[in-house]
């Protein structure tokens, strides 16, 4: 069993498990190599080949206990027929969304519009890894999905005045996501995934009233789905104010925070194991700095089941040797 797996499953504390949000991508050279030969974003994602090359690539260079599949949440309104790309300094854009169009989609159909994500992760878990890392699969949360399918675009450039106008649109809307989500996560699940995080990167954009029904409802939907399937599952609620309140009401595997939040109170609140937290910054100063900044949260979860992460996914501008620098100073810490 992975380590991973040990800290989830068995609640170790004298583990340190690492992984790294974005660990594939674009601070790595290897992968800007591939990506200049690949201007599509959603066409790499869906070449298996490529795909599971760039989800090994950061393990070929460090010690990490998982291999976070490279794909994108964007890949779900793709599998509905949406158009999303990817703009330079502007980030997704999608299409229009046709909801009739959308809602004839069949699981046949948009399986098949994604299957190389599956293909992907077959080849990662069955050709490359040992039993000691895990393979994580991930989706987007319905809220941070409906945003992307809604608003059209990243909701920090903006978000439409009248996104919440149409609650009738909403509701179907969030009600096609469900279903399709679970269609994705039980696939990832059958290609390799042992492990799936939901990733709810905009649960910070909403008021406290809004939750239950964008947030609460639907997650427990899916962890409960995923549990079912006797497979962990992790929730990073970006920005939520009260975290103890999620866990509470989502009741994930394991809950990832960000580094906004003070991981001293999370310590003490919060009984099931936690992930993340460093504030992915730290990586852009130097060595001295970075050894104090995760020895620091190393400390706090010293008695604590804790998966070495960050607060949010790695920085293109970060140096590969600050980051090997980081997965040493967790593996050496005891
Ligand atoms: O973590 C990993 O290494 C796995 C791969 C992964 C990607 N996206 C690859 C990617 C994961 C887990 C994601 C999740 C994702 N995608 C989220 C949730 C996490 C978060 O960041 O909040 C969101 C909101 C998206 C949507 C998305 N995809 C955005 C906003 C962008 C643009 C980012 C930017 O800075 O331009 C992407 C593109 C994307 N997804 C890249 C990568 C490596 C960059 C693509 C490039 O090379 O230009």
């Amino acid at each position: 069993m992975s380590d991973i797996k040990k800290v989830i499953k068995d609640k170790r504390t004298d583990l340190n498990p690492v992984w790294i949000m974005r660990q594939a991508g674009r601070y790595l050279p290897e992968f800007r190599e591939i990506r200049k030969k690949n201007t599509n974003f959603i066409k790499l994602c869906l070449d298996y080949n490529l795909s599971a090359e760039i989800t090994l690539q950061p393990l070929k260079r460090f010690d990490l206990d998982a291999a976070i599949i490279f794909s994108d949440i964007l890949i779900l309104p793709y599998g509905l027929k949406q158009k999303v790309e990817f703009k330079k300094n502007i980030g997704p854009i999608l299409g229009d969304l046709d909801f009739d169009q959308i809602s004839k989609i069949t699981e046949n159909a948009f399986i098949e519009r994604v299957d190389p994500v599956y293909k992907a992760i077959n080849l990662v878990r069955n050709n490359n890894l040992t039993e000691s890392k895990s393979t994580i699969g991930f989706v987007g949360a319905p809220w941070t999905l409906l945003v992307y399918i809604l608003n059209k675009q990243s909701p920090k450039i903006k978000l439409k005045e009248d996104f919440f106008k149409d609650h009738s649109l909403i509701k179907k809307t969030l009600n096609l996501i469900d279903k399709f989500l679970k269609i994705h996560i039980k696939n990832q699940i059958d290609s390799g995934a042992e492990v799936i995080q939901i990733f709810d990167s905009w649960a910070g954009l909403l008021d406290d009233k809004d939750l239950d029904f964008y947030i609460y409802n639907p997650t427990c939907s899916l962890v409960e789905y995923i549990k079912s399937l006797n497979v962990p599952v992790i929730c990073f609620p970006r920005g939520i104010k009260n975290y103890k309140k999620y866990c509470e009401i989502v009741q994930p595997d394991v809950i990832c925070i960000d580094y906004e939040v003070d991981p001293k109170k999370i310590e003490k609140e919060i009984k099931i194991p936690v992930q993340g937290g460093m504030d992915p910054k730290i990586l852009l100063t130097d060595k001295d700095n970075l050894k104090k900044e995760a020895t620091k949260y190393l400390d706090i979860f010293k008695d604590h089941p804790y998966i070495f992460n960050l607060g949010h996914g790695v920085l293109p501008d970060t140096d590969p040797m600050m980051m090997d620098y980081l997965v040493k100073t967790v593996k050496n810490y005891k």
